[in-house]
């Protein structure tokens, strides 16, 4: 089986962040989301792998390369406007020729990975197993309605969903969905659904397999699901220490300190990863935060967040919880009269205040 994943689209629900940066290179737990689905797809033995990118295709390029670092080969196709998934199918083909394939969709987390799914794709050979998962607000997704343990209908982001059964964005096809890719019409919001395509599957009478996942799933569409996902990984994660921790620190439960990072009259509270030559100094971090690389933290109180490389956070007087930050942003507190707040902030950034 080859396997094609999906790393386009704008993550306009992640902006400020994804105004610079892909919203699949986002890391959780320190690592790029991507990456997780690259390596879901390798555990299975799918040493090709197709990478359907778009607008932030340099970014993507750089981080993935050839894929050499994990032992498969990417070839790298290109989507000239994000025209949905089902066109990505369509502009795949001469790479997917008439093999089986998984599709991955880039900013989909399985905590549990594909390899079984794959297998069960490969004995039972379905033209199509989608799998599906019981959210709370079915109307953000595809959304499945079965019958006994058949598909009956799917809808994309239905207003009124006839169940609670959301499509996770892993999907297994044989070289019957090109037909479908090619059948059906773009939707209301101009894309080619692969929703559509496969409910044209069924309604041809081709055999689509439905598989609910017990398993934890997530796609990063809003930045509570990206502190989920982290919470979820960060979990996952063996402790090691390879930076330094001073001896007035303490380093409690499931940490990773990456190497060069000094940990200095300091707690962090696991579970939690500190990036490499990051320093903390008299502050305390707590569960299920992830402080990337070259960080600086000094005099602070984090829980339950997501720091990206290269920020200083410094001198609060407050605890930070849930929160994203960005790339080299600063928080500072100042003694300067006027006693005030002085913020620079991107465009689509939030802050929540005291
Ligand atoms: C896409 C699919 C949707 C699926 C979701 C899973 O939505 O269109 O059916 O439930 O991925 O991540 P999008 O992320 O494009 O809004």
């Amino acid at each position: 089986m080859r396997g094609l994943i999906l790393s386009g689209g704008k993550g306009t629900r992640l902006r400020p962040i994804t105004h610079t940066s892909a919203k699949q290179l986002i890391p959780v737990a320190n690592k790029p989301v991507l990456f997780y689905g690259i390596e879901a797809l390798r555990e299975a033995g799918i040493r090709e792998i197709g990478l359907v990118v778009g607008e932030t295709r340099a970014e993507i390029r750089q981080a993935v390369g050839n894929g050499s670092r994990w032992d498969v080969a990417v070839t790298y196709i290109e989507q000239e406007a994000p025209l949905g998934l089902a066109h990505a199918v369509l502009i795949s083909e001469p790479f997917l020729r008439d093999e089986a394939f998984i599709m991955y969709l880039g900013d989909n987390v399985l905590r549990g990975g594909v390899t079984e799914l794959v297998r069960e794709f490969e004995s039972r050979r379905p033209n199509a197993q989608i799998l599906l998962a019981r959210v709370p607000n079915p109307e953000q997704f595809g959304v499945a309605e079965l019958d006994g343990g058949r598909v009956r209908s799917l809808v994309e982001k239905p207003r009124e969903p006839r169940s609670d059964l959301a499509l996770v964005g892993v999907y297994m096809f044989d070289h019957q969905i090109f037909k479908a890719v090619r059948e059906i019409k773009p939707s209301a919001r101009g894309e080619l659904e692969i929703t559509d395509a496969i409910q044209w599957l069924v309604d041809h009478g081709f055999d689509v397999a439905p598989h609910v996942v017990t398993g934890w799933w997530k796609d990063m569409g809003r930045p509570e699901d990206l502190l989920e996902a982290n919470r979820m990984m960060l979990d996952l994660l063996e402790p090691r220490i390879d930076g330094s921790v001073d001896a007035a620190s303490r380093v409690e439960f499931k940490v990773v300190i990456e190497p060069e990072a000094e940990i200095l009259n300091s707690t962090v509270r696991g579970p939690a990863i500190i990036g490499q030559g990051s320093i903390i100094r008299n502050s305390f971090i707590g569960p299920f935060t992830s402080v990337g690389p070259g960080c600086r933290i000094e005099n602070c109180e984090i829980e339950h967040s997501i720091v990206l490389e290269g920020s200083r956070i410094l001198d609060l007087g407050t605890r930070i919880v849930d929160s994203l930050i960005g790339k080299d942003v600063e928080v500072t507190r100042h003694h300067r009269r006027p006693q005030a707040y002085r913020l620079m902030l991107g465009d689509a950034s939030r802050v929540g205040l005291l």
